[in-house]
């Protein structure tokens, strides 16, 4: 099972700023991550699949939870970021082609992985039955139609809200012309509720970044993991510089994009316990 090319995806995990990204996503998402997911009915023994796991650590928090018995899959294209640790189990696997087991999991995870892939719908068509009949799915995705701009406080005026408005205007054309779903995160809920889930929760999350925030260190990654791209799309080495100045002045304000997780179970089975009620809480 293995994949070269990752179609659809801006980002690179062969890229020299792959492990600083990884780290950005944990620190911004992983407290809202490991919160809805101590929803679920997680428990010893459990069998969770985390798609596109990056850098691993909602992996790694998993198989802390359902340790003793339990274990955790973790699936990524290029999953060199996603070390094996007990518990966890490291898969190079292409979620829109590679073949999953029916019927496995107690719990499937993914972060920030469908919103890239142009497969979604089918992704997502794919994972329910790989769910145990009444195991749950989380996905956590942006909604980027949503970002706040920039609120210029003392040193930092209208040259740097300009600067932040031109980086995210250009990151989000680039998103969508690589076949990103802006508004995935709001319309997951719908997708997953017509894809047979029912109990759908969605919460959303919206931070405020300054910064010294993890959410600002990665759109100031976003600047350089993605020059190349933001370079061929017309925006100058300058304007990309004044961005990342902006965004790291210690007058930055910005709101953040709405985070959804949303929470579905695949009908019937045991492990029918209601969100909110599982036995980690
Ligand atoms: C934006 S990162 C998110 C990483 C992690 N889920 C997190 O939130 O910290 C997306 C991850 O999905 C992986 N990915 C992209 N396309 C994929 C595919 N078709 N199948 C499996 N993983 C994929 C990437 O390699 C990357 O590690």
């Amino acid at each position: 099972m293995t994949t070269t090319q990752v179609p659809g995806y801006v980002f690179d995990n062969e890229h020299a700023d792959a492990a600083e990204q990884h780290r950005c996503l944990a620190g911004a998402y992983d407290a809202f991550t490991t919160r809805r997911l101590s929803r679920l009915p997680l428990a010893p023994g459990s069998v969770c699949l985390e798609v596109g796991a990056g850098g691993g650590s909602v992996a790694r928090w998993l198989a802390e939870r359902v340790a003793p018995g339990g274990s955790v899959l973790a699936t990524d294209v290029k999953p060199q970021h996603t070390p094996p640790t007990p518990g966890v189990d490291v898969l190079t696997h292409d979620i829109t082609c590679d073949p999953l087991p029916e019927g496995a999991f107690d719990v499937i995870h993914a972060r920030l992985v469908l919103l890239h892939l142009p497969e979604r719908i089918d992704v997502l068509r794919r994972l329910v039955p790989a769910l145990k009949p009444g195991g749950w799915l989380q996905l956590d995705e942006f909604d980027e139609t949503t970002y706040g701009p920039l609120i210029p406080l003392g040193a930092s005026g209208d040259a740097a809200a300009e600067a932040y408005r031109r980086y995210l205007g250009a990151k989000l054309r680039l998103l969508e012309s690589a076949g990103v779903d802006l508004a995935w995160g709001r319309s997951a809920a719908t997708a997953m509720h017509r894809a047979g889930l029912v109990g759908i929760d969605a919460e959303p999350e919206v931070q405020q970044w300054r910064a010294h925030s993890p959410g600002t260190a990665l759109q100031v990654h976003n600047t350089r993991h993605l020059r190349d791209r933001f370079l061929a799309a017309g925006m100058t080495e300058e304007q990309l510089e004044e961005a990342g100045a902006a965004m790291s002045h210690p007058d930055f304000l910005a709101s953040s994009c709405l985070m959804y997780s949303t929470q579905g179970q695949r009908p019937g089975g045991e492990a029918a316990v209601a969100a909110g009620q599982g036995a980690s809480r």
